[in-house]
């Protein structure tokens, strides 16, 4: 097989020929159509994620074809279209990950290659509506998005939310996107924040109501003057940019937070978190029900990824590159020829 595999920290990936996967125990060896790329990928060429051991095959998202299987796992799975869950042992608490969690890419190889091995609890049918390359954008950040919204922000996947006004920031990542496309889809009032005037356009068309710069230092004002005071927040930035949203959050509203791309807030201002009733709440990817709910979502809604760009498995080091200036809307995908 071939892979794209980390040697170095800070060096670039390696196209690599790799001996053929064999399947252990209850796992399967996935023909890898397409991957999706995730700032995680980024994070971890440039030595910024813990537990970082080369060389190791980045690569958390990943549809294919089952091409083996291993003992206990019946021959009738090879052939089938499938999508991979990234998150391994997550436990039995959908409340929070096990301490034996980890993620697809990381340590185990990941499925920037022409296969990958997984354990085949983690595989689920390909959406039909989804072409290979929608299908690998959405594990990772699909997940990410839907705890998010609604297992940890409130909504309610299943009514309608038009009493809801949600606000996103920074649009133009990967799982914002998601975020926007599930939170449209869920009737909410859809609100977003962006680096770029072009990226908030883009949003409209996917339902946004609108968008404000988060480098104006007045968005927080343009926000609450146009929409009013959103109830949901989904951030991922935190940094200095966290106080404003503690000062536009709804009383009694929620801000919960899977990322933290500009570093920890600079201050917290615990008068306005405790006047306003506000709740803070982090996330992280989500469980096996998160995963399996948030397929029945896609399915229902007939929703496809924004895809931002798709290019050859030989030029995923450039991609990486790519993403050190945020220039994507939506995901960034390799397609595989195996
Ligand atoms: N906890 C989890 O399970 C989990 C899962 C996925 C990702 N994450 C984390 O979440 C973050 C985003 O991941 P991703 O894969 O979606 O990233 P991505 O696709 O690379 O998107 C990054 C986006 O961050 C936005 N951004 C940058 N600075 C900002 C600021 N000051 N305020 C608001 N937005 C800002 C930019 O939006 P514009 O281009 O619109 O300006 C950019 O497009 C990363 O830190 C990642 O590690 C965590």
């Amino acid at each position: 097989m071939k892979a794209l595999a980390l040697n170095a920290i800070k060096s670039p990936l390696q196209l690599e020929d790799r001996p053929d996967l064999i399947p252990g125990p209850d796992e399967v060896v996935v023909s890898v159509k397409a991957a999706a790329l995730n700032r995680r990928d980024y994070w971890i060429t440039q030595g910024m994620y813990p537990g970082i051991k080369p060389p190791v095959i980045l690569g958390s998202d990943g549809a294919g074809i089952v091409s083996r299987t291993g003992s206990g796992i019946p021959d009738d799975w090879v052939g089938r279209d499938v999508i991979i869950d990234p998150g391994t042992d997550w436990g039995d608490n959908d409340a929070v990950q096990s301490a034996a969690f980890t993620i697809l890419g990381l340590p185990r190889d990941g499925t920037f290659a022409t296969e990958v091995v997984v354990p085949a609890c983690q595989i689920h049918s390909k959406p039909a509506h989804l072409d290979w390359t929608q299908a690998a954008a959405l594990p990772l950040a699909g997940v990410t998005a839907y705890r998010a919204l609604f297992t940890q922000g409130g909504l309610n996947a299943a009514g309608s939310n038009s009493n809801q006004r949600v606000l996103i920031t920074g649009i133009g990542g990967g799982v914002a996107t998601f975020a926007l496309q599930f939170a449209v889809a869920s009737g909410a009032d859809v609100w977003v924040t962006s680096s770029s005037p072009e990226k908030i356009d883009r949003a409209m068309e996917f339902g946004a109501r609108g968008g404000f710069n988060y480098n104006d230092d007045d968005w927080g004002k343009q926000l609450i003057d146009q929409a009013g005071a959103p109830n949901l927040i989904v951030d991922s930035a935190g940094g200095k940019g966290y106080g404003s949203l503690i000062h536009v959050a709804a009383p009694g509203g929620r801000i919960v937070n899977y990322g933290a791309t500009t570093g920890p807030p600079e201050k917290l201002d615990l008068f306005k978190v405790f006047w306003k009733q506000l709740r803070l709440q982090g996330t992280t990817m989500g469980s096996p029900n998160d995963f399996a709910k948030m397929l029945g979502f896609v399915d229902e809604h007939k929703i496809s990824p924004i895809i931002d760009s798709v290019c050859p498995l030989e030029e995923g080091a450039e991609a990486i590159g790519r993403m050190k200036s945020s220039p994507q809307f939506g995901k960034c995908v390799l397609s595989i020829q195996s």
